[in-house]
């Protein structure tokens, strides 16, 4: 990894200051709802029956380690981040797992180790929102995503989301203040770190706009599961299965 690139993206500093609690504050602030929203994802992913899947933004490797758990088949897992102390945490807790194993890879979403068309399937848990949510290199991050998918690959994505219904908007801003925000900031002792959380979830995009976004950057077969009211979401969409239909869908002359 190109550590002083890595260095300069957004977000950097602030995630290695935090993986000590990371997991303990997720299980807290979410009332352990986000080990389900994985387990969803984790079962999307082996319907694929992949052969490889990467993990990308991994943190503590919560999903990885869901999907390795979940499979009794050989599959070459890998979980990547641009922390080293994240990875340090993910690598201890991999250590308790029987039989299959994750491979650990430190390497910025924008510069992936992997060549083109190599992964059948890519995840992100909670960590969709950082890569896109005013980020300028959003859409490096979608293109290097793209790039290293097989054609007819599925990207999983595991975000908070906006709930339509207004009441549920409302009640849904009012715990990202007080529980995310105020809650988070006085037990982790990080509270620049859950401010972004809740300032990011609160602003964060629509299925919608989720959508718009990743059919921006050629990604088709959008499928959107809403998840508690709509305060969260598993997003699902695919690499083009053959450079044409790509084309079309940029309406691009290739
Ligand atoms: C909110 S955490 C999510 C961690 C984990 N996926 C989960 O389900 O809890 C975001 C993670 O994304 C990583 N990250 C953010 N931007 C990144 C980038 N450009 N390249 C690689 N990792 C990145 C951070 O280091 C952090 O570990």
């Amino acid at each position: 990894m190109d550590k002083e690139a890595a260095a300069r993206r957004p977000l950097f500093r602030m995630f290695n200051e935090v993986p000590e609690r990371y997991d303990i504050m997720n299980r807290i602030l979410t009332l352990k709802q986000d080990e389900r929203w994985r387990k969803k994802a984790a079962k999307l992913c082996l319907e694929e029956d992949p052969q490889s899947v990467l993990d990308i933004c991994t943190g503590t490797a919560d999903l990885a380690l869901r999907i390795a758990k979940m499979t009794k088949s050989k599959i070459r897992i890998i979980a990547s981040d641009f922390s080293q102390p994240m990875l340090d945490v993910a690598a201890q807790k991999a250590q308790k797992l029987d039989g299959q194993q994750v491979e650990f890879v430190l390497a910025d979403t924008a510069d992936l180790p992997f060549g083109e068309n190599t992964l059948d399937v890519i995840t992100i848990g909670f960590a969709f929102r950082n890569l896109t949510y005013k980020n300028k290199f959003a859409s490096q991050y979608l293109s290097e995503i793209h790039r290293t998918l097989k054609p007819g690959g599925i990207f999983i994505i595991a975000e908070s989301s906006q709930p339509k219904n207004p009441v549920l908007r409302f009640g849904f801003r009012l715990y990202l203040k007080i529980w995310v925000q105020w809650l988070g900031g006085l037990l982790s002792g990080h509270s620049k770190a859950y401010r972004y959380l809740a300032v990011s979830a609160r602003n964060y995009y629509s299925p919608g706009e989720v959508r718009k976004l990743l059919e921006e950057h050629a990604y088709v077969d959008f499928r959107h599961n809403s998840l508690l009211g709509g305060s969260a979401a598993i997003y699902t969409v695919r690499k083009p299965e053959s450079r044409s239909s790509e084309c079309r869908v940029l309406s691009a002359e290739c």
